[in-house]
């Protein structure tokens, strides 16, 4: 068993002009895949961990040795991210339904939300992401994580928890060539490429 590189439900240029095609084509083709890679190489003396979902084994990184627990948590997160984040890349889905009335239960509108997650994702120093998570009590919140730390790995990993609705890549590759330096244009734009069907789908299937 191995991890492999999950296709693309649309072209590299279906989220022009917000998300260039040329980023998409070397996030997905060469970022992606080296998170891949690096998983499969260092899960070669760990078979039983590889048939995990990549969900369930960055949650159980304690399962290989403290020396390759760093660079797991690296590549196997940077795995979990992106499959995630692709899918939830689509243009014209509207937020509504239950989200969205537990978006505006949670944090007064939509557009405090969209302030909120937008800071996050503009303040999150270095690399990381920005998310929007359902947490055990039932409620949303906002958090961010430092490099390709996950939510799932709970708070003693990423220093935060809860389940992902919806997450924001904010390393410089996901935007440089296209926005350079301007981090908060690219966090804007993710407003107008963002999978609103597939984060409610998430919600749906968490709080049933
Ligand atoms: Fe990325």
């Amino acid at each position: 068993m191995s991890y492999t590189l999950p296709s693309l439900p649309y072209e590299y240029g279906a989220l022009e002009p917000h998300f260039d095609e040329r980023t998409m084509r070397i996030h997905h083709t060469k970022h992606h895949q080296t998170y891949v890679n690096n998983t499969n190489d260092v899960l070669k003396d760990f078979p039983e961990l590889a048939k995990l979902d990549i969900d369930d084994l960055i949650q159980n990184l304690d399962k290989v040795p403290v020396d390759k627990r760093t660079f797991l948590r690296n590549n196997a997160g940077g795995h979990a991210n992106h499959s995630m984040f692709w899918i939830g890349l689509k243009i014209g889905t509207e937020l509504q339904g239950e989200l969205k009335s537990a978006i505006e239960r949670d944090f007064d509108s939509v557009e405090n939300f969209k302030e909120i997650f937008e800071k996050a994702a503009a303040t999150r120093f270095g690399s990381g992401w920005a998310w929007l998570v359902l947490k055990s009590d039932g409620k949303l919140a906002v958090v961010s994580t430092a490099n390709q730390d996950n939510p799932l790995m709970g708070e003693s990993i990423s220093g935060v928890s809860g389940y992902p609705i919806l997450g924001l890549d904010v390393w410089e590759h996901a935007y440089y060539l296209k926005y350079e330096n301007r981090r908060p244009e690219y966090i804007k734009a993710f407003w107008s490429v963002v999978n609103w069907d597939e984060a409610a789908k998430r919600f749906a299937e968490k709080i049933k």
